[in-house]
């Protein structure tokens, strides 16, 4: 199958792990996505889908903590990574390769979560696929928080063309934490629209700058619309 400009990540993580040993984005949780998990009511029994999961660092730190997570990611070298921690940090977990915009996938969740996944999908029916899988996983009083790069204001759209040139840098690169491969940063309106169309209904929305590896980002609370009271 062809390859998408949204996978020129599993170059980058190729790189950095195999030249330095070292996780791409740092060892570093999101303290966010537990306050939220919390904050709707998610157990230990709770189901709970990760989507872009990335070197793991939010579904292990969860999944140590007893939460129930399936964190799924398109490139193979970060699920590779990911189960490699796990293991090495005594915690058992469900690591797995999906592209959530081609997959068959059918399992629904009682919470999803994705922190710095959205803003790397620069095509406009790219984003709108990925809300539409939000929707579409969600059981019906599913909560799901989606975390994206961003301030509301500032906007950034890369050439989905140049993805793996991009992901070919130097480490060295200054702009190494910017649109490494491909990169949109929307405004708010343009944000909260597209989440409307996916029928998804936004119950809370605000700034984070405590997301790892970032400096400032935007966070949605939604659910479902057609089984929203
Ligand atoms: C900027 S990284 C963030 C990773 C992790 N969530 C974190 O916070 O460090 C974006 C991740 O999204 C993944 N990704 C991009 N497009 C995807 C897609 N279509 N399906 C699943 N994962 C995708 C990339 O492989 C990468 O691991």
């Amino acid at each position: 199958m062809e390859r998408k400009y949204y996978e020129a990540y599993d170059d980058r993580y190729k790189k950095v792990h195999s030249e330095k040993n070292l996780a791409w984005a740092g060892e570093g949780h999101s303290p966010t996505i537990e306050a939220l998990l919390k904050k709707h009511g998610a157990t230990e029994k709770s189901s709970i889908l990760e989507i872009g999961c990335g070197e793991g660092q939010n579904a292990i730190y969860l999944l140590s903590k007893g939460f129930n997570v399936r964190a799924s990611d398109v490139s193979p070298e970060a699920i590779r990574w990911c189960k490699k921690k796990a293991k090495e940090q005594g915690v058992s977990g469900d690591f797995f390769v999906m592209d959530i915009l081609r997959n068959n996938f059918t399992q629904k969740f009682d919470f999803i979560y994705s922190v710095a996944v959205l803003h790397m999908l620069v095509e406009q029916e790219d984003r709108d696929k990925f809300l539409r899988f939000v929707h579409d996983h969600l059981n019906e009083h599913g909560k799901a928080f989606i975390i994206v790069m961003g301030d509301g204001v500032e906007t950034r759209k890369t050439d989905a063309s140049k993805a793996f040139e991009l992901a070919d840098r130097p480490f060295w690169d200054e702009t190494i934490q910017v649109a490494t491969t491909s990169c949109r940063m929307v405004t708010w309106q343009h944000f909260l629209d597209e989440i409307d169309r996916a029928n998804l209904k936004v119950l809370n929305h605000f700034l984070d700058r405590t997301i790892a590896g970032f400096v400032v980002s935007m966070v949605a609370e939604v659910e479902r619309k057609d089984f929203s009271n």
